[in-house]
Order: C-alpha cells, then sequence, then structure tokens
C-alpha cells in the first residue's frame, strides 16, 4: 500500500512521513521543491503543486491513501483526482476552529470537498499549535531572552505536533478511523506565563516575560516578520477570525473548549504530550 503525503516538508508533514517510515509504510511525499525538500532516503519524493491539480497526476498513480494539506482554493479538483485515481482514505489536516464554528473558509471547504468525494476519510483538527510559540517568541529569546507579550495570563491547551502526527498516522495506517472527526488538543491548561517558564527551564536559563500593551506586542511582531508578523492582528486580539476588527482584550481569549480533550490517547494509546515536554524537545531552537 503506498500512502501520499501532502505537505510533506511541513513541520506536521515531517512527522507523519518519519512516523508511516518507522512503522514499515510505503511513502510517497510531495513537495513543490524535491531539490531542497531534505526528505528522508528510502521513500519516494514526488514535485507537486496542490494549488495546480494539473502538477498532481503522476503522484496520485497507484496511491490508496493519502495525508491531505489543507488548500482550500483548489481542494475539490485536488480530491478529485485522486478519487479518480484509486485513493480510498483521506486523512485531512484541518483545525479546531471548525469545531468551534470560526473556520468556514479555510480548512471546513476541505473536509467538505472530502466529504462530497465519497472516498472514506479522517479529519484531523489541532487546536493551538505549541509551535506558534517558537515563531512568536523565539526570536526574542534567542536574541535577549526575553518574551513580550500583553496577556501573560491567558491560557489555552496548546497541542504538540507530535500528537497531531500521531493521530494522523495512526488513522492512516489502522482500520475504524473513517468518517471520525478528531478534535487534538494538548494536555493541560498552561498559561503563557507558565509557557515562559517552561522554556526557561528547557534551556536552563532565565526568560524574562515583560508585560507590554497589545500595541506594542503587534508593532513587535510585525517587525520581526514571518508567522508572527503575518498572524500578528489575529492572535493579540486585533481582529476576529474572519479578519473583522476587534479590540484586544484578555478575555477575548476565553477557551472555546471546556477542557483537554484526551482524543490523541483514545486514537494513539499514549497521553498527549505536556508543554514542558515540547519546550525540551525544542530547546536547541530557542537557545
Ligand atoms: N498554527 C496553528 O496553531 C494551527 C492550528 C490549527 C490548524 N493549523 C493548520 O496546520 C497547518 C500547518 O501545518 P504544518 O505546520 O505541517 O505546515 P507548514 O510547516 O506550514 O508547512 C506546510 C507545507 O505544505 C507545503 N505546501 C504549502 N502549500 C503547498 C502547495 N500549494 N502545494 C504543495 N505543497 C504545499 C509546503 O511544502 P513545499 O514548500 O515543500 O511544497 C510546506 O512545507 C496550517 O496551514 C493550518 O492549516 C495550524
Amino acid at each position: 500500500m503506498t500512502i501520499l503525503v501532502t505537505g510533506a516538508t511541513g513541520m506536521v508533514g515531517r512527522l507523519v512521513v518519519e512516523r508511516l517510515v518507522a512503522a514499515g509504510a510505503r511513502v510517497r511525499a510531495l513537495t513543490r521543491s524535491p531539490g531542497t525538500a531534505r526528505l528522508p532516503e528510502g521513500i519516494e519524493v514526488v514535485a507537486g503543486d496542490l494549488a495546480d491539480p494539473s502538477t498532481l497526476v503522476s503522484a496520485f498513480g497507484g496511491v490508496q491513501r493519502m495525508y491531505l494539506f489543507p488548500v482550500p482554493a483548489t481542494a475539490r479538483e485536488v480530491v478529485a483526482g485522486a478519487v479518480g485515481a484509486g485513493v480510498r482514505h483521506i486523512v485531512v489536516l484541518s483545525s479546531g476552529a471548525v469545531t468551534t464554528g470560526f473556520d468556514t473558509d479555510f480548512h471546513l471547504p476541505v473536509e467538505q470537498a472530502v466529504e462530497a468525494s465519497g472516498v472514506a476519510w479522517t479529519h484531523v483538527r489541532p487546536g493551538e499549535f505549541m509551535l506558534n510559540k517558537l515563531w512568536l517568541w523565539g526570536p526574542s529569546i534567542r536574541a535577549d531572552r526575553v518574551v513580550r507579550e500583553p496577556f501573560p495570563d491567558t491560557a489555552w491547551y496548546p497541542v504538540h505536533e507530535r500528537d497531531i502526527a500521531d493521530v494522523a498516522v495512526t488513522a492512516l495506517l489502522q482500520s475504524g478511523h473513517a468518517g471520525r472527526v478528531y478534535d487534538v488538543n494538548g494536555p493541560q491548561l498552561i498559561s503563557h506565563r507558565d509557557q515562559v517558564r517552561a522554556i526557561a527551564e528547557a534551556i536552563g536559563e532565565d526568560v524574562r516575560l515583560e508585560v507590554v500593551t497589545p500595541d506594542r506586542a503587534r508593532q513587535h511582531y510585525r517587525e520581526q516578520g514571518g508567522f508572527a508578523a503575518a498572524n500578528a492582528d489575529f492572535l493579540l486580539g486585533f481582529e476576529d477570525y474572519s479578519g473583522n476588527d476587534t479590540a484586544p482584550t484578555a478575555e477575548a481569549f476565553g477557551p472555546a473548549f471546556t477542557g483537554p480533550l484526551p482524543t490523541a490517547e483514545q486514537v494513539t494509546g499514549r497521553p498527549a504530550r505536556t508543554f514542558a515536554a515540547w519546550a525540551h524537545d525544542h530547546a536547541d531552537d530557542f537557545r
């Protein structure tokens, strides 16, 4: 059985590839840039662009199962191509925002395209990635051992990327997951303040938490560029999920879920990883 992994060079996608290879599965990895993809030896790497379904024809040949990175604009054509070529089960990297009703135009249409095709499906809906803190706080921690944060007591259930990948891989390899929706959150409600503490402990050095205004934090993230700049307005509460303007308040970040979900443990058989474990896994990235 050949499993096609799209988004294979992504933070989650690479782990999906790693886990599938470790399980002895035959993996084909899709990337737009095979020359720079740095994917494991021994797997098949194919070029293709999910935004251009005409580039995917050869990628689908002989594939039975697929991990689908979400690209909404072309999802229907991509899924039609996959199913027409014989793919029987698609595991979608979706978002917990579909469950909470905030996401109606990004991950939801990808899920709907897969369901409408008649193929067997599993939707993996992660909540906030722990990784976001590496993209947001990593530069200032590495440079000055400081985090500039307007809402230190805001808490959430961030999820380790390895738990997301483990859930996806379980759905790809085992039977019994078709037609299932898996919301995947982390195991503990943890405030930004405690997240900073966990990172400090992991790197073995003090990290100062500097409480700043939302405007100051936005300016800082915009100057930082990349993920921080692209997501500053949403993550700091200046806009809601639909992009409408809002006023940042700590209350706006109240959890939409009432508690951690035991999904990762139920699906994979092992407890979800804590933020402290994640910080240790990424200690070198913060140093
Ligand atoms: N951050 C969060 O808190 C959060 C929460 C819920 C859900 N999510 C979802 O999770 C996703 C992030 O997953 P991730 O961290 O594994 O991804 P990632 O690290 O952002 O990487 C995505 C990979 O997808 C590939 N890709 C992007 N556009 C493509 C296209 N048009 N055709 C083919 N490949 C394409 C790229 O590979 P190549 O450049 O090699 O082609 C890239 O390496 C988000 O996009 C979001 O949908 C995120």
